[in-house]
């Protein structure tokens, strides 16, 4: 089954000039597989993948998440069930601590806290020891393993992760795609990352690049 479908997505800005990001994207995602998508900074990945993720409205084109059309279904509700986000600068709460940052989509979606999941996956992240430290205390690698396990934490079928180690240094890059490529293994989740790793991008099932608005 598909998790993601999108079919001729296109990025129109016309402020504060006319210009075409994103042309015509194509693209299906299923169950358990993982997906990275490279190309130069400005080329658009990052709308791309906020399109993707429902944060942004494409110009044109439709998009089914879940079998859902982001069209005729709230879009917020979208991805709190089916969509977990990892940025390249964590998106961390700073004032609250790491157990707060972790339940977080919990909170956001009314849901009860489960105290045990998220014991689970603060272990899978070797965070245990720092689970009632404010965010602003952890490292940068710290931080990234922390968005991993909150990302994870609503049981999304979906992961979209922006450059996720953009700002790690090699050993903790290479922690952090282990992490990634593991969860999305062990889980089945599907992943789309966007990177300029091409460790990274080595170690998921198919790999594209983003060309003159297209996925190549
Ligand atoms: N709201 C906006 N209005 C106009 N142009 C934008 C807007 N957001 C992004 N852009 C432009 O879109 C292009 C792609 O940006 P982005 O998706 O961040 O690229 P990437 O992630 O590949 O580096 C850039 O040239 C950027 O200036
Ligand atoms: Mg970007």
């Amino acid at each position: 089954m598909n998790i993601l479908k999108a079919a001729k997505l296109s990025k129109k800005y016309s402020h504060p000039v006319s210009l075409t990001i994103l042309k015509e994207i194509n693209l299906e995602v299923a169950q358990g597989e993982t997906v990275a998508i490279m190309g130069p900074s400005g080329v658009g990945k990052s709308t791309l993948l906020h399109i993707l993720g429902t944060l942004e409205a494409p110009t044109d084109g439709e998009l089914i998440i879940a079998g859902k059309s982001t069209q005729t279904t709230s879009n917020s509700q979208l991805r709190n069930q089916h969509i977990g986000f990892i940025f390249q600068n964590y998106n961390l709460l700073e004032e609250y601590t790491a157990m707060d940052n972790l339940m977080m989509p919990a909170r956001i979606g009314r849901k009860k806290e489960n105290l045990k999941r998220a014991h689970e996956l603060l272990d899978r992240v070797n965070l245990l020891d720092r689970k009632d430290f404010l965010a602003k205390l952890l490292s940068g690698g710290e931080k990234q393993r922390l968005a991993i396990a909150r990302a994870l934490y609503n049981d999304p079928e979906l992961i979209l992760a922006d450059e996720p180690t953009g700002n790690l240094d090699d050993e903790h890059s290479q922690n952090i795609h282990n992490l990634l490529l593991g969860a999305a293994k062990d889980f089945n989740k599907s992943l789309i990352v966007v990177t300029h790793n091409h460790d990274l991008a080595k170690l998921c099932d198919r790999q594209y690049l983003l060309r003159d608005g297209i996925l190549v």
